[in-house]
């Protein structure tokens, strides 16, 4: 935690907001993001390619947090959007986000989101797969219309991080493999449909990735591919997408560049590999999604029971869990936190701090170094803001959590909490 993050009281602060004030005026569990962090993220992305002096865009990788309020901060950055289903599309819509900036992605895309996607004018397709061409050519062969496309391949780069979240290596459900030949049958079928207009060429590694080396090798394969495809159909590509995944801190084991250094590392190498082989340089498209997000994020929930057993670590239960956050117990992934109104306190136990779901699993943070805490302590925990809200789940009938922009001082609702009204609003009575 940084100075700038404790008001004068000693509170945790988001974006100068009070965050025990934060807990008491909407309740936890509470998402809050400091929206200033989003966009400062954003536009240190911006800067390196600008002082790179390259074309490019940075294309939010919505996934890892959508609603309507997060498109519109995108917008106002001037940023793309990638989307993954037909519910962030509509989301994205109705968010006013320009449907020409959206990148439509997807291993399984359906008729019905394609349709979509190509009625409203989405910028690009990414093509994943043959079934996806096939499927495209006969809706905008039905439709009399035409789309860009971009073609996702496996660059065949085992990225060091949790084997569920990696996606680039050859065995991988996503994109065209390389050196079977799949991804040149991909470009004929592209090249050889004038309604297709064929826009770059896409991949994607995996995600919280440290090693700098996993994107040049990727930047690297992928101008080898531009430069082969030049040389045997005579097609230039005018777009690199290299993905996202650049990984953040979430505890002090992770040290990670600055993510704007991952971009720099890059577009170097992309620069240097078409002089080389004599390309002219593409633009260079990014997809990062929890870079942008995920330090942005803060979660705060209320501290209720307590199991106390000697010679084991206590567990301190928090009134979310699994339910707002499935990161932990799906990846093992880490957290730290904070306790709200004395962020800077000494540790002086480890706890498991848990969740309030029937799960042995719904541990948030294994041995979590904390000073004592008693009920109704307010804890945060940190650099919460990707792939949780967003990976929320009902379980055990639980409504979501609220979430909460919060941005010069000023905080504002943007998702509602769910009420259990909510939650019963699809269930129909069985009538026999
Ligand atoms: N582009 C594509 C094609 C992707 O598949 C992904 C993430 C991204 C961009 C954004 O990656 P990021 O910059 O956020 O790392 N639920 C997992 C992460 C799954 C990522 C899936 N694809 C987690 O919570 O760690």
């Amino acid at each position: 935690i940084k100075a700038s993050d404790v008001n004068q009281a000693g509170h945790l602060q988001i974006a100068g907001v009070d965050a025990l004030e934060l807990a008491a005026k909407y309740q936890t569990p509470l998402q809050v993001f400091d929206v200033g962090k989003i966009r400062q993220a954003i536009r240190a992305f911006k800067r390196v390619f600008e002082e790179e002096g390259v074309d490019y865009e940075v294309s939010y990788a919505s996934k890892a947090f959508s609603c309507l309020a997060i498109y519109q901060v995108i917008n106002e950055e001037g940023g793309h959007t990638d989307v993954v289903s037909g519910g962030e599309l509509w989301t994205a819509m109705k968010a006013g986000f320009p449907m020409d900036k959206v990148s439509f992605h997807g291993n399984n895309k359906s008729r019905a989101e394609l349709e979509m996607a190509v009625d409203q004018g989405v910028g690009v397709i990414i093509l994943d797969n043959f079934h996806e061409i096939d499927l495209l050519s006969q809706i905008l062969e039905e439709k009399d219309a035409s789309s860009k496309v971009m073609l996702r391949v496996t660059p065949g780069i085992s990225a060091h991080t949790n084997e569920y979240i990696q996606t680039g290596q050859v065995d991988s459900k996503f994109g065209f493999d390389m050196e079977s030949g799949q991804a040149d049958r991909a470009l004929e079928l592209v090249l050889a449909n004038p309604r297709m207009k064929m826009a770059g060429i896409h991949a994607h590694i995996g995600s919280q990735i440290f090693d700098v080396r996993g994107f040049v090798g990727c930047a690297d394969k992928l101008c080898q591919l531009a430069s082969a495809w030049k040389e045997k159909y005579g097609y230039e590509t005018d777009i690199l997408n290299v993905g996202g995944g650049f990984g953040i801190h979430y505890t002090d084991q992770d040290q990670p560049l600055p993510a704007e250094e991952f971009v720099r590392a890059i577009v170097k190498e992309v620069k240097s590999k078409c002089q080389e082989n004599n390309l002219k340089l593409p633009a260079i498209w990014i997809e990062p999604g929890r870079s942008i997000v995920g330090p942005a994020g803060f979660s705060l929930y209320t501290v209720g029971s307590r199991k106390d057993l000697p010679g084991y670590p206590s567990y301190v239960a928090l009134d979310g869990g699994m339910g707002d956050n499935i990161r932990p117990a799906l990846y093992q992934a880490e957290y730290s936190a904070v306790v709200a109104d004395r962020p800077q306190a000494e540790d002086e136990e480890r706890v498991n701090l848990v969740g309030k779901y029937c799960e042995s699993g719904d541990i948030l943070i294994k041995s979590c170094p904390l000073p004592k805490t008693e009920p109704g302590d307010v804890v945060a925990l940190l650099s919460t803001g990707a792939y949780g809200y967003s990976m929320a789940s009902n379980y055990n009938r639980n409504p979501r959590p609220a979430v909460v922009f919060a941005e010069d001082g000023v905080d504002q609702l943007v998702i509602k909490r769910e009420s259990y009204d909510d939650l019963i609003a699809n269930d129909l009575k069985y009538q026999k």
